[in-house]
């Protein structure tokens, strides 16, 4: 596993305690947000359990991505609390929750979170050159992430010269090669056809559990949505917890880890 592997010779991923035995890894409780005269989240609650992977669906507009956004310390709210672990986020300044987000968390978005000029495994490699790890051992962790993922032999590609999927590949590889709580992903599959989102799916998920990091990820897509142990509907800002505790669907629970049978 390039999370073993890598381990053991590295500095502690998480410098903060991650809360109380039992307690959620991720909480959020009466969350607003606002935007001029529209209330994007009207008081929101919702609780992420470790290793949990969470579907968030719901309309466009409902508030999915505002949601996302300050579960993760993007935005904050205007009142309500966020908790990761045992660190409440609303208390942070600004560049705490940017050490928070580099060191805590991982993200796949659906475009443009890999720099253009740099081959696949330097951008693999930022996130943990930015933590202070040496290059030889950054890249040595990329190159492992990216053979797990499937994409040994090609490291040395840049992002244009990789198909759609195959980026999106580098981009679960990036958010994870950190060793993240908890990965944020929306529409991750939102530019992919069909299979190719499955791949990346199954990428997504087989690396999240691999890592032990729980998951929430914002789609439309019933398929998609598939893959994840749980789903919340978001609709006018509200949240709805659908089906707490329903057991993986299909495709999760074929989904295999990097590092295992490829
Ligand atoms: N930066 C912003 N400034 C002003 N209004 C915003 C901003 N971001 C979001 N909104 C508004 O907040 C509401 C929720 O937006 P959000 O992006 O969270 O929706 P969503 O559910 O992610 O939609 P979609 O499925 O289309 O991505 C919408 O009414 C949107 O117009
Ligand atoms: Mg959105």
């Amino acid at each position: 596993m390039p999370r073993t592997a890598a381990g053991h010779s590295s500095p502690a991923p998480h410098p903060t305690p991650g809360g109380p035995p039992g307690s959620p890894r991720l909480s959020a409780r009466g969350v607003v947000k606002r935007f001029g005269a529209t209330t994007a989240l009207a008081g929101v609650d919702v609780d992420v359990a470790a290793g949990e992977t969470v579907a968030v669906m719901g309309p466009s507009g409902s508030g999915k991505s505002t949601l996302l956004h300050c579960l993760a310390g993007i935005l904050a709210p205007d009142a309500g609390t966020v908790r990761l672990g045992g660190t409440d986020i609303g208390t942070l300044n600004e560049r705490d929750r940017s050490l928070l987000r580099r060191r805590r968390l991982g993200f796949v978005f659906q475009f443009g979170q890999l720099l253009g000029e740099l081959p696949a495994v330097e951008n693999v490699a930022l996130p943990l050159m930015l933590q202070g790890v040496a290059r030889p051992e950054a890249t040595r962790r990329a190159a492992e992430w990216l053979a797990a993922l499937g994409l040994a032999g090609k490291e040395g590609r840049r992002p244009g010269e990789l198909s759609g999927g195959e980026a999106q590949r580098v981009a679960v590889a990036r958010a994870l090669v950190t060793g993240p709580e908890v990965v944020f992903a929306d529409e991750p599959t939102g530019a992919l056809d069909q299979s190719t989102g499955a791949d990346v799916m199954r990428a997504l998920t087989g690396a999240t559990a691999a890592a032990g990091a729980s998951l929430v990820l914002v789609t439309h897509d019933e398929q998609v949505a598939a893959w994840c142990s749980r789903r919340i509907h978001v609709r006018d800002g509200h949240v709805t917890d659908a089906a707490p505790g329903q057991p993986a669907a299909g495709p999760a629970s074929g989904a295999s880890a990097p590092g295992g049978a490829r």
